[in-house]
């Protein structure tokens, strides 16, 4: 696109004010600032600022909404172990890759780089990305099939995933088998509405939501590449999550005996305001309510028994059909899904042309979101897990979610495995383990594995450190 035509366009959308210092940049300047121009779907950004920056926006709550009637946990039973043994059988046959969503800028954590990078295990201190590395090369073993990796980052973070991976030779994975690609990245907003500068020849961007990872696999060329390999499922999971299951064959087995487009897992929350998705039905679909959203008297509701109506917390963690994908952006479709606002601190080029690094959020940014297309779905399946064997994010640099929380919650788990292994584990009075313990995937990726296992250790003595690799 020419400048000119640039100008055009943002004159009449009245945002001509990025090219303010356009006549002073060097060619390399004004090819990169024209370049981001033209990637902006300039069309939309006036409803965009109406509807989502100057205004807040109006969140349509369904009229009628009920609680959803999730598949519940459960070890034995005869549906779960037909489940297990088609998703052996999806894996055999190539049929599922793994999905990581990677494009976040993980502000709240602080770390300076890709968060898969951050050093998360008990132990060994593996990265994140190593976590899930080793995982897949356990699945793949059991499955007896080289699972696909497909890894979306964003423009902020790509080329520092990619040598990471590149430096760490793969975490030992086939490299053929890892596909990296971008997302989409959406422009951010000052409060009045205008596009913000980054830097002279540069908008302020940041990447579009999780929710833009269905454009993304299409424009990116991931989802012909899935086609071309004949891969039907997918399971998605986030970055910050060490103890997801990667591949479980239960839930994509169940996913796909089902008919179901998109599945999502769900554990009961921790209260009634936790702050997590709700997953409800409403107006007769299946969809997550935000806990901001939720009516409280809904979220304080409780049934006859005494549990809460609303419970079923979203943990991020879904299984997504090819042909849902495909379908949902195919040329023509109009995938819609719903813009987020958040208010934040995004550092700016003032008129003056100096960088500005605002103490209090001075910006809108917008994301969409994945779970925005569970209505879209046919079939969609809830599937309840318990939080501590599947969920335990790094979100925060402390407190809640933090890399203490998570330490905390990897040791309870090997010790919960250990002990159902016959191994004993000293406890402190208040009942955490009294040992510092790491199981690498490579070893085993459940109880019901490690009690396969040959294990040297009978018991582990009290401030001990012991990893099982
Ligand atoms: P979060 O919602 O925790 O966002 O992402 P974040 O950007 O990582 O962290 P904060 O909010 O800045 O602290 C949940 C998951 O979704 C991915 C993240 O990488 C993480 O795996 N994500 C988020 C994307 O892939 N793209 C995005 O645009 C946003």
């Amino acid at each position: 696109m020419s400048t000119s035509a640039n100008q055009e366009r943002l004159a009449s959308i009245g945002q001509s004010g990025v090219l303010r210092f356009y006549d002073s940049l060097d060619e390399a300047g004004k090819a990169k600032l024209d370049a981001q121009l033209a990637a902006l779907d300039i069309n939309t950004l006036p409803g965009l600022v109406d509807g989502y920056v100057k205004n807040k926006p109006k969140v349509d709550l369904p009229t009628d909404i009920k609680p959803v009637n999730a598949y519940p946990h459960s070890s034995d039973n005869d549906e779960y172990a037909k489940a297990k043994a088609r998703g052996l059988e999806l894996l055999k046959q190539g049929k599922v890759a793994a999905f990581l969503v990677a494009g976040g800028q993980g502000t709240r954590l602080g770390y300076e780089g890709p968060k898969g990078e951050y050093p998360v295990t008990p132990i060994k201190k593996k990265p994140l990305f190593q976590v899930f590395a080793e995982q897949l090369t356990a699945a793949s073993k059991t499955a007896g099939k080289a699972i696909p990796w497909y890894i979306m980052t964003s423009d902020t973070n790509d080329a520092a995933t990619r040598a990471f991976f590149e430096k760490h030779q793969y975490f030992g994975l086939d490299k053929s088998l890892i596909k990296f690609f971008p997302q989409g990245m959406m422009p951010a907003f000052d409060k009045g509405g205008d596009l913000l500068l980054a830097s002279k020849d540069s908008l302020a961007l940041s990447a579009d939501g999780h929710g833009g990872s269905f454009r993304a696999l299409r424009n990116s060329g991931a989802l012909d590449d899935m086609k071309k390999r004949g891969i039907e499922h997918l399971s998605y999971f986030q970055v910050d999550n060490p103890i997801v299951k990667v591949i479980d064959p239960l839930f994509i087995g169940l996913h796909d005996l089902t008919g179901s487009e998109m599945s999502s897992k769900t554990i009961n929350k921790a209260g009634p305001l936790e702050k997590v998705g709700n997953f409800c039905i409403g107006d007769g679909k299946t969809q997550v309510i935000e806990y901001s959203d939720l009516p409280e008297s809904l979220a304080m509701q409780t049934n006859a028994d005494g549990t809460r109506t609303f419970d079923a917390g979203s943990i991020a963690i879904h299984a997504l059909r090819v042909s849902f994908i495909d379908r949902l952006t195919a040329p023509g479709s109009d995938l819609n899904l719903i813009w987020h606002r958040a208010d934040k601190k995004v550092p700016f080029v003032n008129d003056a042309g100096e960088l500005v690094k605002p103490t209090e959020p001075n910006a809108v940014k917008l994301e969409q979101f994945v779970f925005d297309a569970i209505p879209l779905a046919s079939n969609p399946l809830i599937y309840t897990t318990k939080r501590e064997d599947e969920f335990s994010p790094v979100k925060n640099a402390d407190g809640n979610d933090s890399p203490a929380t998570c330490t905390r919650d990897q040791i309870r788990l090997f010790a919960r495995w250990l002990e159902a292994a016959g191994v004993s584990v000293p406890r402190k009075a208040d009942g955490e383990p009294d040992a510092t313990i790491e199981i690498s995937p490579l070893f085993a990726t459940s109880a019901e594995e490690l009690k396969t296992k040959p294990l040297q250790v009978k018991k582990i003595e009290a401030g001990q450190s012991v990893y099982f690799g």
